[in-house]
């Protein structure tokens, strides 16, 4: 599985709009992408039709499992889109209480490249969306 990180510490200069596109394009080549959603803002879901508010969880979750990541964990957070083949881990906003909650705790910086090595067979690329701040999730 590639993974590619859409990240820039400034805002509003199309990050999320690259994600989706990228992710669009990867799917209809026959790809199986996973969209990753770091920003609190939730955009990349509701680019998608996918209301935050909606889902059974999110990446705040996986961050809060992160002790006792098993790949049915983090599976049970990731939610289909209306297009095949492609997937989205959703964010919500609580992601933006990350830094203060957990951003202390050891091995946080190691929780996206765990969780994408248990669904490494999943997906032939995953794809993260960043927040445009410099804290615990961008890095
Ligand atoms: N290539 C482009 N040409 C014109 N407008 C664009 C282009 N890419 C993105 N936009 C528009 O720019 C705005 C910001 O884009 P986007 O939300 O992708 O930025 P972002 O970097 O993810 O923002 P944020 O940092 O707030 O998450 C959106 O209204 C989007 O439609
Ligand atoms: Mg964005």
């Amino acid at each position: 599985m590639k993974v590619w990180t859409i990240a820039n510490q400034k805002g509003g200069v199309g990050k999320t709009t690259t994600v989706a596109s990228l992710a669009g394009v990867l799917t209809q080549r026959g790809k199986r992408v996973l969209m990753i959603d770091t920003d609190p803002h939730a955009s990349l879901g509701y680019y998608l039709g996918i209301d935050p508010e909606e889902v059974p969880g999110s990446l705040f979750d996986v961050f809060l499992a992160h002790q006792r990541l098993t790949p049915e964990l983090v599976l049970a957070h990731i939610v289909p889109t209306q297009i095949d083949g492609l997937d989205l881990l959703p964010a919500t906003m609580a992601l933006a209480t990350l830094d203060r909650a957990l951003g202390q705790q050891e091995g946080m910086g190691l929780v996206l490249r765990n969780l994408l090595a248990l669904v490494a067979d999943k997906y032939d690329v995953a794809i993260i969306d960043c927040p445009p701040v410099l804290g615990v999730l961008m890095v």
